[in-house]
């Protein structure tokens, strides 16, 4: 689970539950609408063609990616370019193999089943999926101890799109059984930007383009973040002006959210500074680093980090996590130096 801090991080890529509402009605809902991840946009073409050809559902997808970075979205887009219905579960919501079977079981021909957090499914319950995924069927025990028996009902040919954030915690029996597996990456600097124009235009808010990059800038390569920054720097200009975002604007909007120019914010930097300060640049363990910025060792690995290795300021190692020379250089440290004054990093 996220803190309370994280929620509140106006960079953090979590969801948040006032969101939800906003993301909808920005949510593309064909993949030509769809912006950037080019290389999962053109295999998944051919995988959907493919599968109409032949009349068939499209075989199980499994997306995996950092958050806010689009899986939800392209369920939803796969569900729409294929002319099916899609049924929305998360693994911690399928407490029982029970909930499981009555989901399965309401399915229709063709129906794409999105779990999300699939990595949170317990082991009981993943059993239940695997001969739903394979042969379209369930199989019921009926009775206990020697007079038990297994029914095996059959399934509607459904589609399961999964998506994660942590696809090393699936098991590989569950991996296997999946048609197809997509990453979806960090977004260029230009894609974010043209998801930034299309939102502010959906939004009906005129922005100047020198504002766009600015934002998209901070936006974590991420559309989530690029989004709700939009949101706030659109409530600034009409808070302090007409509407329209300009350069000056976007500008005064951003440094009152305290997000520097390459979208970290103040945890992003009490990390690195913990590194560099108290332990010389590491490497240090996720355990101790966590215990020494009061941060959550999950929220830590699965939202802060990935960022600040894309960005080239963290390394993980095997001994632990170390700072890089660029985040020594961005947070205005001298470069950490050896008995020979040769730089370490
Ligand atoms: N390729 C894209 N083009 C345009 N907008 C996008 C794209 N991908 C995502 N978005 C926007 O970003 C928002 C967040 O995406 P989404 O909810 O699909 O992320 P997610 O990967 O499911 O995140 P989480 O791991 O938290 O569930 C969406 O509401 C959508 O507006
Ligand atoms: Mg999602």
């Amino acid at each position: 689970m996220p803190k309370k801090q994280d929620k509140n991080r106006i960079v953090s890529t979590k969801e948040s539950a006032e969101e939800v509402a906003f993301e909808k009605s920005l949510r593309p809902k064909r993949l030509s609408e769809y912006i950037g991840q080019n290389k999962v946009k053109d295999n998944l073409e051919i995988f959907m063609a493919a599968a109409k050809k032949r009349q068939e559902p499209i075989e199980h997808v499994l997306l995996h990616g950092c958050p806010g970075l689009g899986k939800t979205t392209l369920a939803h887009v796969i569900a729409n370019e294929m002319g099916t219905n899609i049924k929305v579960t998360s693994g911690p919501a399928i407490e029982r193999a029970g909930d499981l079977a009555a989901i399965l079981t309401n399915l229709a021909n063709g129906d794409i089943l999105f779990i999300d957090e699939i990595h949170r499914l317990n082991k009981v319950i993943e059993e239940v999926l695997y001969p739903a995924m394979e042969d379209y069927a369930l199989d019921i025990v009926i009775g206990k101890g020697p007079s038990a028996r297994t029914l095996r009902l059959d399934l509607p040919k459904f589609t399961l799109i999964g998506a994660t954030t942590r696809v090393s915690l699936i098991s590989s029996p569950l991996r296997d059984r999946f048609g197809a597996t997509f990453r979806l990456d960090f977004y260029q600097d230009e894609d974010i930007k043209k998801i930034i124009e299309r939102n502010a235009r959906i939004l009906e808010t005129q922005i100047e383009p020198i504002a766009c990059g600015l934002i998209a800038q901070r936006a974590r390569k991420t559309p989530r973040v690029a989004n709700r920054l939009l949101k706030r720097v659109r409530d600034y200009a009409q808070v302090k002006a007409d509407g329209k975002i300009t350069e000056d604007l976007a500008k005064e909007a951003l440094s009152l959210l305290e997000i520097d120019e390459l979208g970290l914010d103040e945890i992003d930097r009490k990390l690195l500074k913990t590194i560099i300060e108290k332990f010389s640049g590491g490497p240090v363990g996720l355990n101790t680093l966590a215990a020494s910025t009061g941060e959550d060792m999950d929220t830590i690995e699965d939202i802060y980090e990935p960022f600040l290795m894309q960005l080239g300021f963290l390394n993980r190692t095997s001994k632990g996590r170390t700072a890089t020379k660029l985040a020594y250089e961005h947070l205005g440290f001298k470069p950490r130096l050896d008995n020979q004054q040769n730089p370490l990093i």
